[in-house]
């Protein structure tokens, strides 16, 4: 059995639907910070099947205990944590807290329990800037620009030294890129409280009419068109790596590190050209400052991905776009209601 913390959020939910296709039983620890009881429901609606779930929070060291005790978990995959950039700056400690504080508790937990398999989300933020956008797990990390990066890095550097300090650890840490799109049921997806951060679910609310106008932050990037450029990856491409990280582990004693991205970037002015031309809504733009923060350009070496854990990305743009746009479309967001 295996544990999936914050598995009622955005990725997490995306990994319980594709572990239930493959017949693997999991339970799901969430504190619902940052998602609703409804998404059990949906996605027992997508697997025909009940789902164990347990509404707790992963720095509750005795509800863990309890769990591990009277579960039979084999391995953790750990989605669990707060992830707003802006929010990050105002709020450290709270980061701190969640992110670090949380991750520390639940792997003491695991380690008591001799549970020893742990898949753990990372962001390629982790990266920071770099002279060449296409980036590699050989290449150095640097400190991130927001206290949300600085959580998931301080978390890889104690998962590598975990892993030195006792072989019997089994870590994937999968540094995703910018995951997008949403279950093709139309059922699941990412559904950010109050004005997203992030630019596909702003750029989904613009075509809905429920924000009037796009901000592009920046035209003035050395990039052909002068926006940013990102590598976007459909959820379900990246959920697919998390299993083919776990199978990975199984017999092996360390910390591994994979990128989960397409490989290929797309600029902001891209994104808005193809959302128009897949959904055939007008996505009305104006250009903005730079956002602090904001790097260039980046995309994924997926190379390592792909020899080691025999994965890749298949989801097109136009695919992550339908999927969305099919998960934001009015009707589907009634039902939520
Ligand atoms: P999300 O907010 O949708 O999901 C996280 C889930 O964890 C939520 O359901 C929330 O309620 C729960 N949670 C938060 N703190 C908790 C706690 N202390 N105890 C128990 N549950 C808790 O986020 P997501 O987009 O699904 O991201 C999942 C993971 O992937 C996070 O660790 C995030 O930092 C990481 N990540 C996300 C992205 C992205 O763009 N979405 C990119 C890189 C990395
Ligand atoms: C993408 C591009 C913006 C909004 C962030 C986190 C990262 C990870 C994923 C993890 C950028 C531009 C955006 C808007 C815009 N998070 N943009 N107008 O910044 O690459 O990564 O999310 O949990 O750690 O930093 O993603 O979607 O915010 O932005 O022009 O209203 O779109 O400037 O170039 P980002 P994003």
């Amino acid at each position: 059995m295996i544990l999936l913390t914050g598995g009622l959020g955005y990725i997490g939910s995306h990994a319980a639907t594709l572990l239930a296709k493959q017949g693997l039983d999991f339970i799901i620890l969430d504190n619902l910070s940052n998602s609703k009881i409804d998404v059990l429901t949906r996605l027992e609606k997508i697997t025909g099947k009940p789902i164990q779930f347990i509404h707790g929070d992963i720095r509750d060291r005795a509800l863990l205990d309890q769990l591990f005790k009277n579960n039979p978990i084999q391995a953790v995959i750990h989605f669990a944590g707060l992830k707003a950039v802006g929010e990050s700056m105002e709020k450290p400690l709270e980061y701190f807290d969640c992110n670090i504080h949380g991750s520390i508790t639940l792997f003491e937990a695991m380690a008591e329990a001799s549970i020893h398999k742990l898949v753990f989300s990372s962001s390629a933020t982790v990266y920071g800037e770099n002279d060449n956008p296409e980036l590699v797990e050989t290449m150095p990390t640097a400190m991130p620009t927001n206290n949300y990066g600085y959580t998931k890095l301080v978390i890889e550097q104690m998962l590598e030294k975990l892993a030195i300090a006792n072989s019997r650890w089994s870590i994937a840490i999968l540094r995703y890129f910018n995951p997008i799109g949403a279950h093709p049921s139309g059922l699941i997806g990412e559904d950010p409280q109050g004005i997203p951060n992030n630019l596909l679910p702003f750029v989904a609310k613009v075509a809905t009419g429920e924000l009037p106008i796009l901000n592009v932050f920046g035209d003035d990037y050395p990039t052909p068109d002068g926006t940013a450029i990102r590598d976007y990856i459909h959820v379900m491409d990246l959920v697919d790596g998390h299993i083919k990280a776990l199978d990975y582990i199984q017999n092996k004693s360390g910390c591994f590190i994979w990128n989960l991205g397409t490989g290929k970037g797309s600029s902001v002015l891209e994104i808005i050209e193809n959302f128009e031309k897949v959904t055939g809504q007008k996505v009305p733009y104006q250009i903005a400052p730079r956002r602090a923060g904001d790097i260039t350009a980046c995309w994924a070496n997926p190379e390592k991905s792909k020899h080691e854990l025999d994965w890749q990305a298949h989801f097109s743009l136009e695919q992550m776009i339908e999927d969305l746009w099919r998960w934001t479309m009015p009707n589907k967001k009634e039902e939520r209601i």
